[in-house]
């Protein structure tokens, strides 16, 4: 089955096309990287996908919920955002155990949740310290954790591996491959950097200026331009802004 179907989704500010035509699809298990430079559309993309925003034209589906039932599909997803913030005085473990019962789990499933979740996310051994004394590589994994509290059938990450070094990027990758090979949910994850996602991702859709450049497994993607760089340069002429 497929969990998202975006048929010629679009997103008009005025004169600005932030999204023009966005058409692709995912299954259960892909990892799809959302690839593009800055201003390319991606957050505008997965706000739309979340029901954050509504496309001035165009018609999806999530998790197989029509794109008009914005709380259905809420119930079935899960989201890190662009620049999530985090209640910095809650230790990780209270953070994700208020996420449990906000989604009606009683007090002791809960608990179950979160530590399951800590430990899927490598936070087990931080679970009491308050988020306040987190790395950037730690929140972020803390908001993988949170947006995974409902079992969701797509989880969206919007440039979870932004401001990380190398090291921390690798376990956000890390975690997310984990996620989709586990779980059977399909992971859209955003970024502007490329050296990460081809490891990860099964499919990609390159995003310009609004437009796919390119859409389709990763392999098809770089064939040609013989790395997924080479493909990302020609693509999106990002070496050009
Ligand atoms: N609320 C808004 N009002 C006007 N323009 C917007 C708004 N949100 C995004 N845009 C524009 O839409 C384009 C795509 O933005 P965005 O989806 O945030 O890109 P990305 O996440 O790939 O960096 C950009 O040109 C941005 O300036
Ligand atoms: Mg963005």
């Amino acid at each position: 089955m497929k969990t998202i179907e975006a048929i010629g989704l679009s997103k008009r500010y005025g004169a600005r096309n932030a999204l023009d035509g966005l058409t692709f699809a995912a299954s259960a298990g892909e990892v799809i990287g959302l690839l593009g430079p800055n201003g390319a559309g991606k957050t505008t993309t997965i706000r739309l996908l979340t029901t954050i925003l509504e496309p001035t034209s165009g018609t999806f589906s999530v998790a197989g919920i029509p794109g008009d039932q914005a709380a259905r599909i809420r119930h079935r997803i899960g989201v890190l955002p662009e620049s999530a913030g985090y209640p910095g005085r809650q230790t990780g473990g209270e953070y994700l155990r208020y996420a449990a019962r906000l989604f009606g789990r009683s007090r002791r499933d809960a608990r179950t949740v979160a530590e399951r979740l800590l430990s899927d996310v490598g936070l087990s051994d931080r679970a009491d310290a308050r988020i306040s004394s987190y790395s950037r590589g730690m929140r972020q994994r803390l908001g993988i954790a949170r947006a995974l509290i409902n079992e969701p059938a797509v989880v969206f990450l919007d440039e979870p591996t932004l401001g990380l070094d190398p090291a921390g990027q690798r376990e956000i990758l890390a975690t997310i491959s984990d996620i989709a090979a586990r779980g059977g949910a399909t992971v859209v994850l955003s970024t502007h950097t490329l050296p990460e996602v081809e490891q990860v991702c099964s499919s990609v859709v390159v995003l310009d200026h609004g437009k796919v450049r390119a859409a389709g497994p990763i392999h098809e993607v770089v064939a040609g331009a013989g790395s997924l760089s080479a493909a990302f340069l020609e693509l999106t002429e990002a070496g050009h802004d």
